[in-house]
């Protein structure tokens, strides 16, 4: 199988391939088939695999409406982690909404998601919010932090 790791657009016909990839990435929160298919089947919604050869290794979903883009769930598989794929399913999701028209692009991170933080932090993308007990962990809540990246200079 080829080493290359290529990023292509996806529809709902590859609603099962993110669901099985959202649940490798986030066992805590996991989507089922139709809640990822009615996501990306919104108008506005778009979504990228990442495949290397044939083999999904990492995924991104977001939504435009008007001027506003969002992030709703991005993942690379464990075993593929570590290797620029996160960072260019950013930049592709920044793409996607530049095209769509949007002026900004956000997102929630876990506050302590120290890897996704980094990555959007070298993406450009600076906090501008933050909701105390947002995300549930086996010992406690944590913190989600609202980050943006703008297409316009303020
Ligand atoms: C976050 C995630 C998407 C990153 O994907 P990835 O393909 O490993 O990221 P990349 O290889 O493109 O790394 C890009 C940058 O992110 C940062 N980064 C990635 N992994 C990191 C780690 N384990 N520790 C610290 N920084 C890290 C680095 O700044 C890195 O840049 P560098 O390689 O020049 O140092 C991946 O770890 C993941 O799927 N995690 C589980 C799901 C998740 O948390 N999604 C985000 C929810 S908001």
């Amino acid at each position: 199988m080829s080493d290359e790791v290529m990023l292509q657009p996806a529809d709902v016909v590859a609603a099962p391939v993110i669901a099985a990839l959202q649940r490798a990435c986030f066992p805590d929160d996991p989507w089922g088939e139709e809640a990822v298919a009615t996501l990306v089947g919104q108008p506005g919604s778009f979504a990228v695999l990442a495949l290397k050869g044939e083999e999904p290794v990492g995924f991104v979903m977001a939504r435009v409406a008007a001027e506003d883009a969002e992030i709703i769930a991005i993942g690379v598989s464990a075993e593929a982690r570590g290797r620029g794929i996160g960072r260019r399913l950013v930049a592709a999701s920044l793409d996607g909404s530049r095209e769509r028209g949007a002026t900004a692009l956000f997102l929630e991170v876990a506050e302590d998601n120290d890897a996704a933080r980094a990555l959007y932090k070298s993406c450009g993308f600076f906090p501008v919010g933050r909701r105390p007990g947002y995300y549930k962990r086996p010992d406690g809540r944590v913190a989600a932090l609202v980050l943006r990246y703008s297409f316009v200079s303020v």
